[in-house]
């Protein structure tokens, strides 16, 4: 288990030899120490991210693209082991482990076939005095701040592209899983990744390193996954140095269910949407509005599903729903649970925390919820599907629009041209249509309003991470 700083290819303790603990939320055990970056290690990061990026910028697409294919290859054949990781320090069942652990390779394999096509364009000006040719040259140094949820896949769904353009990076992994960016740089490392190019920096003074990072004069970009109201922080602070930014920012799905849709399909798409990664995605399903005349039966099926979930440690096999990430996640879910109680919704299932150690939340549906209530209008983050009857298609629109947030939104209906109707009209980056997940390094993910800014993935995330130069000539 690596558990010191990756700096220039070399492992390193923090300049101050701090250190912080690493828990299983499963269990509350400490299951490593790990070295703390001081806010002189992100400078000597972004340093030595600087001069391999010179290099690395010069190389031809096809390198870059051979070595991230090797990268797709080392990470799926450190599959199982790298899930065992991700299960241990974020808690998370093992079939999501590994299924996370594909989705983060996958980034890799798509970014090495996007890399060899990073085209500008060349044309003739309206006057005709002129050629204009457009390039696209990577940015520089990037710095990537990822969060808890996906300890593997959302680090590797900015450092492929990244990679891919030309930059070089400078990680600063969550305090809570930073186990697993450490071993993804070490395999990286053994794929051919030269050194100096991916810096793996952990810390358990985030505000300070991030403040070393941003005022870095090689740093020129910062590409972050988590809340919006840390992202917002992450923006003000960026521009005092007017970086780039790419912002994968909270969530608040709506997901609707119309009356005429497959309601087993529906049931499905719902636990998907909702449970997937133990209920802690950003694009989990957090309001459901269902129509009037199928909210029993939906409701019903849903409770039944969740009832089924099996909570436990991630490496029981059996389990499909882990832990929370730790004991205060739970009392917020708690609290919202509460609050919606008492303003009179009605727990078909759930409710409460289980007896016993870790930080576990039983999985939970809740009916007769009303659209402006806590729980409709506060990102969940846990296993709490709230139910919102609605008779008004207008009004239902309206209400799941009524949100400062707009990543992701679902619809079930067996109506297509409705459901596309409907879909375009949701003020959200992603619409799962008739489907409960929607995430794929070949689409681009990202949010509208305050779910963020830019896209990942797809061949618009490469471009995120480059510049655009213009050259007028004449010839
Ligand atoms: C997230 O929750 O931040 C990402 C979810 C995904 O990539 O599917």
């Amino acid at each position: 288990m690596r558990t010191q700083l990756f700096i220039d290819g070399k492992w390193v303790n923090g300049s101050k030899s701090d250190s912080f603990e690493v828990t299983d939320p499963a269990t509350g055990q400490t299951i490593a120490t790990v070295s703390s970056g001081e806010p002189s290690d992100a400078v000597k990061a972004c340093d030595v991210a600087d001069l391999a990026q010179k290099l690395w910028a010069q190389t031809a697409p096809r390198e870059r693209a051979e070595i991230l294919r090797r990268c797709w290859e080392v990470l799926l054949k450190h599959r199982d082991e790298l899930a065992e990781l991700i299960v241990s320090e974020q808690g998370k069942s093992m079939a999501d482990a590994k299924g996370e652990v594909t989705y983060a390779a996958e980034f890799f394999r798509w970014n090495s076939e996007e890399a060899v096509r990073i085209h500008g364009s060349i044309g003739v000006s309206p006057s005709g005095a002129n050629r204009m040719i457009v390039r696209h040259p990577p940015v520089g140094v990037v710095v990537i701040v990822t969060p808890w949820n996906f300890p593997a896949a959302m680090i590797t769904r900015k450092l492929a592209p990244a990679l891919a353009a030309g930059n070089a990076v400078v990680i600063k992994p969550p305090k809570e899983t930073p186990l697993t960016a450490l071993r993804i740089a070490d395999l990286l490392s053994g794929a051919g990744v030269p050194a100096g190019l991916v810096n793996v920096v952990p810390t358990n003074d985030a505000r300070a390193w991030f403040d070393a990072a941003v005022d870095h004069t090689a740093t020129r970009m910062v590409s972050f996954t988590g809340s919006t109201e840390v992202g917002r922080s992450l923006l003000k602070r960026c521009a005092d140095r007017v970086l780039k930014t790419v912002m994968e920012l909270g969530g608040n799905a709506p997901f609707i269910v119309f009356d005429d849709a497959d309601i087993d399909a529906a049931v499905v798409g719902a636990m998907t949407a909702k449970m997937r990664h133990s209920a802690e995605t950003c694009t989990a399903a957090n309001r459901f509005f269902v129509e009037a005349g199928v909210v029993d039966e939906f409701s019903r099926k849903l409770a039944a599903a969740m009832a089924d979930t099996t909570i436990g440690s991630g490496f029981d096999q059996t389990v499909t729903c882990g832990p929370l990430i730790n004991d205060t996640a739970v009392d917020h879910v708690q609290s919202l649970v509460d609050a919606a109680v008492n303003a009179g919704a009605k727990i078909l299932v759930g409710g409460k925390r289980p007896e016993g150690p870790g930080s576990f939340y039983e999985p939970t549906v809740l009916t007769s919820v009303v659209a402006d209530s806590p729980i409709a209008q506060t990102e969940i983050f846990g296993p709490v599907a709230p139910i919102i009857s609605f008779t008004d298609h207008e009004a239902m629109i309206t209400a799941a629009n009524d949100t400062e947030m707009g990543l992701m939104a679902y619809v079930f209906t067996e109506d297509l041209s409705k459901g596309i109707a409907v879909s375009e009209r949701l003020e959200a980056g992603m619409v799962g249509l008739n489907r409960g997940a929607v995430s794929d390094p070949a689409a681009p993910f990202g949010g509208m309003k305050q779910s963020g800014l830019g896209r990942e993935g797809a061949s618009e995330g490469i471009y995120e991470f480059c510049e655009t130069q213009y050259i007028a000539t004449g010839w």
